[in-house]
């Protein structure tokens, strides 16, 4: 079953979002028109996709990556808590429900 996220644009518009199991957190925002330009092709290297996650899920998506960390690290807006490469997030049913709001774009 599809997961429904809330995704808050860079206007800061809220938008209701299908998230497909087969999807990466980028290929569901990507494919639904948003403007995540996803460079790199979800190999966590350019940053277009960063996302911030929900203080209170974000722990439940485990650590980040070297290479994760390293990108993020250089990206315009970067929040040492709430801050995730989307492209590196993959489907799970408990993510149902949560709210992305997508970074400034580099
Ligand atoms: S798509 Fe490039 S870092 Fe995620």
């Amino acid at each position: 079953m599809n997961n429904k996220l809330n995704v808050i644009d860079r206007e800061g518009n809220a938008q209701p979002l299908e998230w497909e199991p087969e999807q990466s957190l980028m290929e569901a925002l990507r494919d639904n028109d948003l403007p995540v330009l996803a460079s790199c092709g979800g190999t966590a290297s350019c940053a277009t996709c960063h996302v911030y996650i929900p203080k209170n899920v974000v722990q439940s998506l485990g650590e980040r990556s070297e290479d994760e960390i390293e990108v993020l690290a250089e990206a315009e807006g970067f929040d040492e808590e709430c801050s995730r490469l989307s492209c590196q997030i993959g489907f799970a049913p408990e993510l149902d429900g949560m709210t992305v709001t997508l970074a400034p774009e580099d």
